[in-house]
């Protein structure tokens, strides 16, 4: 048995309860994890409420990613019991114990706690992804929220690939910005976004624009694009982007995509790789891993997505 957070119900985390269900036997190429903490991600809130493009039927057990100890094996699995495993995109994470296929954890390097592991996966599958979008190798390219969770990662990613990175946050945040590797950052409460990075390109604009945050930056977005940029959307922070008009493309001849995970991977075979390179970035620079806004027991789950539909600054954690 092991104890989970589920999702009852379309709707409010007043829907969320902690109750036991079966583990089940563990099956050849699996492995019983004792779960030491549990990344949330703000998908999980869309999908709690019923409204996200993608539908889970109810109830459901919460939780993507997250980190913990190998307890035991299932037949052919190579890893050793007690040995600090990662994952990302594993659902139903939220729980004390997770049976996970062998092939989908990452092993966590030594100079990584579990509290920071589990804030690696799903932002560095998703960073690793986007990167992949467009060619941008000795271009320059925008990064909204630069100092979340993505952000920071994708940054890193982006730096090392000889992207000039000019990276988006708000106060003393900016620093985590520089420290991820980008060229400038900008803070958006301290004058015109737009402006400051016409000034940091001589006036020509970036050749991709990475924006998680929709509605509120959406037409800021287009227009710091130089022409034939790309605006890549992968998020929703502050609600839906408006529909796309194709007359405000025309200025710049300009592209836009909606970001879908899926069509850019072969195949969740790629993930673990993905996960070792985040985990590789950020044991070298601590830069790379964002704050703990607040850690929760799993009794206390409801309030732990309670303080994520805050946007708080920093990863919520459920520590079993
Ligand atoms: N499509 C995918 O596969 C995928 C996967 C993972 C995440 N996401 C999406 O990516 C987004 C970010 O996720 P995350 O885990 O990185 O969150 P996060 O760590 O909370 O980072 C988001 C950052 O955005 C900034 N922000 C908030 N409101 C803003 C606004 N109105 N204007 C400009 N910036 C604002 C904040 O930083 P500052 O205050 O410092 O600017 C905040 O820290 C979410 O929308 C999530 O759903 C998508």
């Amino acid at each position: 048995m092991r104890r989970v957070a589920r999702a009852m119900r379309a709707g409010g985390t007043e829907n969320i309860e902690v109750g036991t269900e079966e583990l089940g036997r563990l099956q050849a190429g699996q492995v019983l994890v004792q779960v030491a903490a549990v990344g949330l991600n703000p998908v999980e809130t869309l999908l709690r409420r019923g409204d996200y493009v993608v539908k889970v039927p109810f109830p459901f057990v919460l939780g993507g990613e997250g980190a913990g100890t190998v307890s035991a094996v299932g037949e052919g699995v190579s890893l050793e019991v007690g040995t600090r495993v990662c994952w990302g995109a594993i659902p139903a994470s939220c729980g004390d114990y997770l049976v996970a296929p062998a092939a989908m954890v990452t092993t966590i390097p030594e100079r990584l706690s579990f509290d920071e592991a589990a804030r690696v996966p799903v932002a560095a599958i998703t960073a690793a992804g986007l990167a992949r979008v467009w060619p941008l190798e000795g271009r320059r390219a925008v990064v909204w929220g630069a100092a979340g969770a993505v952000g920071q990662m994708l940054v890193a990613i982006l730096a090392r690939r000889g992207v000039g990175v000019i990276g988006i946050a708000s106060g003393t945040r900016v620093s985590r910005v520089l420290d991820a590797g980008a060229q400038f950052a900008v803070d958006r409460g301290a004058g015109d976004v737009r402006e400051a990075v016409m000034s940091h390109t001589g006036g020509k604009g970036v050749a991709a624009v990475y924006d998680p945050i929709g509605k509120d930056t959406y037409t800021a977005s287009l227009g710091m694009l130089a022409p034939r940029g790309c605006l890549i959307t992968y998020g929703e922070f502050s609600g839906a982007a408006p529909e796309i008009a194709l007359q405000d493309l025309f200025r710049g001849s300009l592209f836009i995509t909606k970001y879908n995970g899926v069509r850019w991977v072969e195949g969740m075979h790629e993930f673990p790789a993905m996960v070792g390179e985040g985990l590789a970035m950020a044991a070298e620079k601590p830069g790379v891993i964002g704050e703990v806004a607040g850690r929760f027991q799993l009794e206390r789950a409801a309030e732990a997505y309670a303080m994520l539909e805050t946007n708080p600054n920093g990863k919520v954690l459920v520590a079993p």
